[in-house]
């Protein structure tokens, strides 16, 4: 099967990319006897242009859970599928990318070289190397740094060579061990867009983070492991939206008048006072606003200066409709809110 034919018969098909059923792994030790069940029965579908998290605590499961999807690891009991074929076949290789928890490059290259080297053990041609590497390292904001060599760069820098190496075979699963770890939060923002734009292609995106926020700002759906086991699973929205409780935002600028009487008649209709703040902007738009403002003044910059958000090459193919809940309408009436708020969830979803 051609690229074109996969990317045609993925858009077809909008069943399991990873199907995993009461997955196992057990570590053992010299002698085979079981040391660690890092994996205890997990099963979990993740579908087409979907982004799905796995969360848990230091040594939950997490990177081994990613490491049997990759083939890395053969899991000692269970069934899983990857895009179809079993993780260890070299087709599902071909059209997977990878960014370890730790990424791994030669510190005497170039970030251009590191990327060549992968490109050609993906059988790529010269030119499309040549395209893809220039666009990429645009995107990760290290065209100034291209005759440095990747054992110099900052945490930061080598990490988001690691990405660019994820992603030089434009894979149709991402997966993604603690992206955003060791960049700053320009980077951050940077990778969590690149993930929403590539999930937005048709691509699906896995990814493993401590970083919580991250995580809600980017996921679909998530997996809570604990001690190998997936404690909690599901949307986003249902996991998290609390749905017996109501929050009104004011325009700005209410006369304080008008504020009073409104309080004053939630007191008597409730029975009880209101919460009432401030909204605050989050601090990931303050930081990103002010290095914006400081960007325009500095002329040449010694650490990351990204251009574009996503490759040219990687953001080609059709925009499928996002795997996550319908969003709501901004201009929807209050009602009309409250009406998708107040629906019945299924049951049985997960
Ligand atoms: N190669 C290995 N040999 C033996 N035990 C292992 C091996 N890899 C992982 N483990 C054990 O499996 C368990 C799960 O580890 P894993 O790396 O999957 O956790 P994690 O959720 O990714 O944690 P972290 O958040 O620290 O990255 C741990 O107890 C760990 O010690
Ligand atoms: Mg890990």
């Amino acid at each position: 099967m051609t690229k074109d034919e996969h990317v045609t018969a993925a858009a077809s098909a909008p069943e399991a990319v990873v199907a995993a059923r009461n997955l196992v792994k057990i570590f053992r030790d010299f002698w085979h006897r079981p040391k660690v069940h890092a994996v205890a029965d997990i099963s979990f579908d993740i579908r087409r242009g979907e982004v799905f998290g796995l969360l848990g605590p230091n040594g939950s499961g997490k990177s081994t859970t990613i490491k049997m999807m990759l083939g890395l690891l053969h899991p000692s009991a269970g069934h899983l599928d990857v895009l179809g074929r079993s993780p260890r076949d070299v087709q599902t290789k071909a059209r997977l990318g990878y960014l370890p928890e730790e990424s791994y490059l030669y510190p005497y290259l170039t970030p251009a070289e590191t990327l060549h080297f992968f490109g050609r053990l993906f059988g790529l041609s010269r030119s499309d190397r040549e395209a893809r590497i220039e666009q990429l390292l645009d995107m990760i904001g290290l065209l100034h740094a291209r005759n440095r060599t990747v054992g110099e760069f900052s945490k930061g820098m080598a990490r988001r060579v690691g990405l660019a190496q994820a992603l030089i075979n434009d894979p149709d699963l991402i997966v993604l061990d603690e992206p955003t770890s060791g960049l700053d939060p320009l980077g951050c923002r940077q990778v969590k867009n690149l993930i929403q734009t590539l999930a937005r292609r048709g691509k699906t995106v896995v990814l493993s983070s401590h970083l919580l926020a991250d995580v809600e700002d980017v996921c679909d759906r998530i997996a809570i492991l604990y001690n190998g086991r997936i404690q909690a699973m599901g949307a986003m929205h249902d996991l998290l939206e609390q749905r017996n409780r109501y929050r009104l935002t004011l325009p700005e600028d209410v006369p304080p008048d008008t504020l009073r009487q409104m309080l004053a008649q939630a007191r008597e209709l409730l029975g009880q006072e209101p919460d009432v703040d401030h909204p605050r902007v989050d601090l990931e738009q303050f930081f990103l606003r002010i290095i914006e403002q400081a960007r325009g003044q500095v002329h040449t910059p010694s650490g990351t200066a990204p251009t574009k958000d996503i490759a040219a090459y990687l953001a080609t193919q059709g925009e499928v409709p996002s795997a996550s809940a319908p969003e709501t309408d901004a201009k929807a009436s209050a009602e009309e809110k409250l009406k998708h708020l107040t629906e019945p969830k299924d049951p049985t979803a997960t």
